[in-house]
């Protein structure tokens, strides 16, 4: 039988950003579908994909939107962003420039997301290691400079994907609990949860087309 829409406690919405090629798409269908492919198809659009995973004895079903890194949408931007809980910032481990652009990237982020999101910046393609160009020191101590979390990847390796989800997916989760503690009334905390719900839920009908296999 169908799940239905109500099989989850929570739904985080999650956006992938960084620039063209990076590997944006493979780590969501690996994420996903464990699939990838080593055509070069660029996104067009926005797409999306959903897992429901288990965090903290809780369902959390992610909703994670793709959209293409080298043409910008500006129409779509802040649809794109509105209701996000979550980033995964990547680069390229092998292309200085997609590590330069995170700071770009960043402020799009403050611009258009909201305060509380969570951001992971994620270094992709680690199969690579001989043509590395950034190096796991320089973007970890980026990282801290900017107070979000990071990890490294390799898509197609299938190596640290499942990792870097969950543990965003776990950072997510702590802001929520926090935020629950903060407003420790209980009718709060039940209005927040209906909120992480809702936030995520917020589908713009204009964008995107639906993944079969899901997010009903
Ligand atoms: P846009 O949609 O244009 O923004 O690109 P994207 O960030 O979604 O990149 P995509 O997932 O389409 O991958 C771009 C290319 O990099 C493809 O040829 C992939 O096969 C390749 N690629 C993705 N991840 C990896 C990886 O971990 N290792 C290697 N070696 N190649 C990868
Ligand atoms: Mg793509």
């Amino acid at each position: 039988m169908a799940q239905s829409q109500e099989d989850y406690d929570y739904l985080f919405k999650i956006v992938l950003i960084g620039d063209s090629a990076v590997g944006k798409s493979n780590l969501l269908s690996r994420f996903a579908k464990n699939e990838f492919s080593l055509e070069t198809k660029p996104t067009l659009g926005v797409e999306f994909a959903c897992r429901t995973i288990v965090a903290d004895n809780k369902l959390i079903k992610a909703q994670i939107w793709d959209t293409a890194g080298q043409e910008r949408y500006k129409a779509i931007t802040s649809a794109y962003y509105r209701g996000a809980v979550g980033a995964l910032l990547v680069y390229d481990i092998t292309r200085m420039a997609s590590f330069e652009s995170v700071g770009r990237w960043l402020s799009e982020l403050k611009d258009h997301a909201s305060q509380d999101l969570v951001v992971m910046l994620v270094g992709n393609k680690t199969d690579l290691h001989n043509l590395r160009a950034v190096s796991t020191q320089m973007a970890k101590e980026f990282a801290d400079a900017h107070k979000i979390h990071f990890t490294e990847t390799s898509a197609l390796d299938n190596k640290n994907v499942e990792s870097s989800f969950q543990q965003l997916i776990d950072n997510i989760y702590q802001v929520l609990q926090k935020k629950a503690v903060n407003n420790s009334d209980s009718s709060t905390k039940d209005q927040l949860s209906v909120d992480y719900k809702l936030k995520a839920n917020q589908k713009d009908k204009t964008l995107g087309k639906k993944d079969d296999t899901c997010c009903n």
